[in-house]
């Protein structure tokens, strides 16, 4: 009998839960609402790899001041691998290198904050990092105290040596492992998508990398000895074609850094920077600042790219057609506003010829579409900072190889 009531009693308790349709969601053990739009920043890996030190730190700090890209949305300044020594002190704590850092990592991260800037370090779910230097695995709380002690902001944590452990559960120790330190960060999860960190990932980290590493080139394949490849910016937008309903505020898909300035022409710099922001991946720069173009800094500083990007919707874009090797991505913005990107993926100029009004925009997803037939949109065209008529008439334009015609549309008012 007894039995019986504590039973009756227990589906009673847990009934407005079930109502609530939350029983089996995992509770959040990240820290929450850090990342409410795609973070930005920069991080040292794309360049610099593990050459990095306190110098190219605090000058990389003082031009995201000066250049303007701090007051255009860019605050995370990143280490990624290699500011380690290669082993942990005798009491098992991780040691930043005292020849790159001489003045000790705090004073570091004290003097990117004083520039108003957020500080970030890199580690591992592994044994070691991806470059040999001491990973986290079996030091989870010991490196959060650490990484809280020295008041950083954003943990990108990596996947190299994890062999025989659970993806969801390593990362997820972290997330608690932080949490329990005390300092609130965002937590970068980079597993390259092997274990789907989309399916379990919400809970734990405020973003999670979908692929392995981007490469400065269009769409191509860089295969590297021991049977590993990184990838075009192209191949990644293509890698993950179904995942964008799991990207949201506090959980984004990552695409990786970004290689604007690094190598490729201007034009597939353009068509890079418009995509990552049309899929609402978080835009960290990856190149020099102190060699940057102004060509560079103008494409990474566009300010209307950029609320695309930040737009408060948080909606990742899509493809909506491919002919002839031009394709057409969109991606819903807050107000009704949409983002029309018409990249030219072939090796040969094209002539765009766009009428709205035979053609259907529509995410059926997010159950939002954009009605050409009963409503008028000004277009902003975004790289030619002009407005460009409205979807009334027929659009039209050449667009080089490789290059992009990027759009804001806003309903008339
Ligand atoms: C992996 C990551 C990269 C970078 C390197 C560092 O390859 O995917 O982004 O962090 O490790 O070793």
């Amino acid at each position: 009998m007894k039995n019986v009531f504590s039973t009756l009693l227990c589906i009673v308790t847990a009934l407005p839960a079930l109502s609530q349709g939350n029983v089996y969601k995992q509770a959040p053990t990240k820290w929450e609402g850090l990342a409410m739009t795609p973070p930005m920043g920069w991080n040292s890996w794309n360049t610099f790899e593990t050459k990095i030190d306190e110098k190219l730190v605090k000058q990389t700090a003082d031009i995201m001041v000066s250049s303007g890209m701090r007051d255009a949305g860019y605050t995370y300044i990143v280490l990624d691998d290699g500011w380690m020594t290669r082993e942990r002190d005798a009491n098992g704590n991780l040691v930043p290198d005292p020849e790159k850092f001489p003045g000790g990592m705090k004073a570091l991260a004290d003097y990117v904050h004083s520039k108003g800037l957020k500080f970030g370090l890199y580690n591992c779910a592994g044994t070691k990092t991806c470059a040999g230097y001491p990973g986290t695995r079996g030091y989870e709380y010991q490196d959060a105290r650490f990484y809280a002690s020295l008041g950083i902001d954003y943990l990108k944590y990596d996947w190299c040596n994890t062999e025989g452990i659970n993806a969801k559960e390593a990362y997820t120790t972290m997330s608690n492992a932080l949490k329990a330190a005390g300092k609130p960060i965002v937590f970068s999860l980079c597993e390259w998508g092997d274990n789907k960190p989309w399916e379990w990932g919400e809970p734990v980290g405020n973003l999670w990398r979908i692929s392995g590493d981007i490469y400065p080139c269009f769409d191509c394949e860089h295969k590297h000895p021991g049977n590993w490849s990184s990838w075009g910016f192209m191949k990644i937008i293509e890698m993950r074609k179904d995942i964008r309903q799991y990207s949201g505020p506090d959980h984004w898909n990552d695409f990786d850094m970004l290689e604007v300035g690094n190598r490729m022409t201007f034009a597939e710099d353009k068509s890079h920077f418009t995509m990552w922001s049309l899929m609402a991946s978080p835009l960290i720069a990856g190149n020099d600042f102190r060699s940057m173009t102004k060509e560079t800094l103008a494409i990474l500083t566009n300010r209307d790219m950029i609320a695309i990007n930040q737009d408060k919707l948080g909606v990742q874009g899509f493809k909506v057609s491919s002919e002839d090797g031009l394709e057409v991505w969109v991606k819903p913005l807050a107000g009704g506003d949409w983002a029309v990107a018409f990249l030219n993926r072939s090796d040969d100029a094209k002539k765009l010829t766009y009428d709205w009004k035979n053609k259907k925009i529509e995410d059926a997803i997010n159950k939002l579409d954009a009605a050409f037939g009963t409503t008028n949109y000004t277009i902003k065209d975004i790289w030619n900072n002009k407005q460009a008529g409205t979807t009334s008439k027929t659009f039209k334009a050449d667009i080089a190889s490789h290059d992009v015609v990027a759009l804001r549309l806003s309903k008339k008012k």
